[in-house]
């Protein structure tokens, strides 16, 4: 093992660990009007707080968040293709929106940037939602068919694939809980079946993007959480794991890697989440500050999956940067315990390398590592990002003495 420690508390990570920063069109890009995310947001009744409106504006400043990122000394910037756009009608591709997304892997390569390429990251084009949307028995299809015909285009630039991004909260927020498009409550066997499709939807997107050109490790990105049994909350907590987690992660034989996203811990009473005590330390989401999520759940997803894991996003939202760079501290100590003990981890991504869109939340919480001016889109690295980046090209970590 390649990790240890290179002076009293250094934390030394693996050859090759890659180090990135990750964001999804949707949040960034501004005019992702083709989508059923754009339609919830300006939907009344949906609670949603702002509309995406013109995002960070990344649709044209692209080259810059790429910079940013190279700039800073990460290896590797995750950021998603926006389906409506590739693919504005069904059957209908877009050239010319496919060649924005292979001038954007291009400029990653030329700036020594590993592209980590996401093909669905929450947003659905809206000819598919119209008629059913993840439960339209050929939705699996037609996203295996956009993957491919994309793969086609840009996967000879493609440095990792992620087929979807947490198909998990896509489904339960969506049929159960009714924060996202298409905003159903409880309606546990849509849910079940939304979860199944996007579990096949994902294991015809691995075979697409295998048959196509270029060489690259492909997985899925998974919201995990430390799901804790409060008092009686025992078969809460495993109805939980299994409906949320499990079932995707068995659907992941045979892929290169697990994307783990991880920003939280929730206590399950015998009905369902328990609040977090008065006093608990919280974040802008209104989470419970829970660094120790990383270690937690690589270990679970390594043992589960047996597959190498990435850890594809994990941050906080606060607006005090320096309480950024202590959550990050944290959880990269927890990863690094997670490598000394052999689980095979390639890589840590921030989310977000920009303050942007967080969904029904609108552009409230700070996530971000760099903050963007809202009228003249201004990108501004906060000291995390400086801060990041120095972890990055020392591939180690000097944690502040306790
Ligand atoms: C996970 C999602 O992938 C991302 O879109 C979101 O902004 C972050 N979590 C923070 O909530």
């Amino acid at each position: 093992m390649s990790t240890g420690t290179t002076s009293e508390n250094t934390l030394r990570f693996p050859a090759g660990f890659v180090w990135g920063a990750a964001t999804a069109a949707h949040q960034i890009e501004g005019g992702n009007v083709n989508n059923d995310w754009w339609q919830w947001e300006h939907n009344p009744e949906s609670g949603c707080v702002a509309s995406s409106g013109d995002a960070c504006d990344s649709l044209h400043r692209w080259d810059e968040d790429v910079t940013i990122v190279s700039d800073l000394g990460l290896g590797a910037y995750r950021f998603s293709l926006e389906w409506s756009r590739i693919e504005p009608a069904e059957g209908e591709f877009s050239v010319a929106a496919l060649d924005h997304y292979r001038r954007m892997c291009a400029a990653c390569h030329e700036r020594g940037v590993s592209p980590v390429v996401t093909f669905h990251h929450f947003t659905t084009p809206r000819w598919l939602t119209d008629r059913g949307g993840w439960e339209a028995p050929d939705a699996p299809e037609r996203f295996a068919r956009y993957v491919e015909r994309t793969v086609a285009h840009i996967g000879d630039l493609i440095g990792w694939a992620c087929t979807i991004n947490e198909p998990n909260v896509v489904a339960v927020l969506g049929y159960t809980v009714g924060l996202y498009p298409p905003g159903m409550k409880d309606e546990f066997v849509r849910h079940f079946a939304v979860n199944d499709a996007m579990v096949r939807a994902h294991r015809l997107a691995v075979d697409a993007l295998r048959s196509g050109p270029g060489s690259f490790p492909v997985g899925i990105t998974l919201s995990m959480e430390e799901l804790v049994a409060g008092e009686g909350g025992e078969g809460t907590r495993d109805a939980a794991e299994q409906i949320l987690e499990n079932t995707f992660l068995d659907g992941t034989a045979g892929d290169d890697f697990i994307g783990v996203q991880c920003y939280e811990r929730t206590v399950l009473g015998p009905t369902g989440p328990v609040e977090p005590p008065p006093g608990t330390r919280l974040t802008q989401m209104g989470y419970e500050y829970w660094p120790q999520v990383v270690e937690y759940t690589v270990r679970r997803a390594s043992a589960y999956t047996g597959l190498p894991v990435v850890v594809t996003e994990n941050g906080l939202a606060t607006e005090d940067d320096t309480e950024r760079v202590e959550f990050i501290t944290t959880a990269l100590e927890g990863l690094h315990r997670c490598i000394s003990d052999g689980i095979d981890v390639r890589g840590y991504f921030v989310w977000s390398l920009l303050d942007n869109f967080e969904w029904h939340l609108g552009f409230g919480p700070k996530l971000g590592i760099c903050a963007v001016d809202p009228v003249t889109f201004e990108r501004r690295p906060k000291p995390s990002a400086h801060w990041l980046g120095t972890v990055a090209k020392a591939n180690a970590l000097t944690p502040p003495p306790a």
